[in-house]
């Protein structure tokens, strides 16, 4: 059913936390609108006024004792406002949608890191509706030098998941590597312990691709 009326095209971006994402994500919006195409990007948890509330729920440092069967369900609760309210009419007017973070982001943090397996699957198919993206671009960077560069943006206060420690990022990246082994036809791994400008030359050959396969 979904896929009848998707015309446009979706792509998530995906990475542990400190991999350069929203310096990529500056430079894919800069392509995209350069290739003038009509562009939405958001980004998750959030991208709508309740999904964005729930956000704040999820990552206010204050809320230390939340369990993760809660956390996976208020992120799929978050998900299944965006996809319907946001991202669904952006792709039936035929629309670029480009989202920072997506379903990949439950699979690696829920699934894996918290332990939550495949629940967090069967969950976010009712989250999803069985909306994929077209392309996943997943920024390769080991936890262990994304969260050295986290640490020296000076202002940069941390929220709850980034609170944790290593070895739950370690976790979380394992669960990336899992899911880009697991769906190569979408998931583009791209090495992000690079220059900015050499991990983007990587991003734009894959928009590249991932365009030139678009027909409207
Ligand atoms: P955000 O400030 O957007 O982090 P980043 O800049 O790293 O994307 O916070 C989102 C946090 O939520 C991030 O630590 C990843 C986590 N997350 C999940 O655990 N599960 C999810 O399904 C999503 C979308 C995000």
């Amino acid at each position: 059913m979904m896929t009848q009326q998707k015309k446009g095209i979706f792509i998530s971006i995906e990475g542990t936390d400190g991999s350069g994402k929203s310096t990529q994500i500056q430079k894919i919006l800069d392509d995209l609108s350069a290739r003038k195409l009509d562009v939405v990007f958001t980004r998750e948890p959030g991208g709508t006024p309740i999904s964005e509330k729930i956000r704040q729920i999820l990552l206010s440092p204050e809320h230390g004792e939340m369990c993760a069967e809660t956390e996976m369900l208020l992120y799929a609760a978050a998900r299944a406002q965006h996809v319907r309210q946001k991202i669904l009419p952006a792709l039936a007017e035929g629309k670029v949608v480009l989202s920072d973070r997506f379903l990949d982001s439950s699979i690696a943090y829920q699934g894996y890191a918290r332990g939550l397996g495949a629940c967090v699957l069967t969950v976010n198919q009712i989250a999803t509706g069985g909306l994929e993206p077209d392309l996943t671009i997943f920024l390769d960077l080991p936890p262990k030098e994304g969260i050295r560069r986290k640490r020296i943006e000076a202002d940069h206060t941390m929220d709850r998941l980034e609170q944790e420690d290593l070895s739950f990022h370690e976790k979380v990246y394992q669960g990336y590597l899992e899911t880009a082994k697991q769906s190569p036809h979408r998931v583009c791994r791209i090495d992000a312990s690079a220059s900015v400008d050499a991990v983007f030359a990587q991003v734009k050959a894959a928009l590249d691709q991932c365009l030139a396969r678009w027909d409207v």
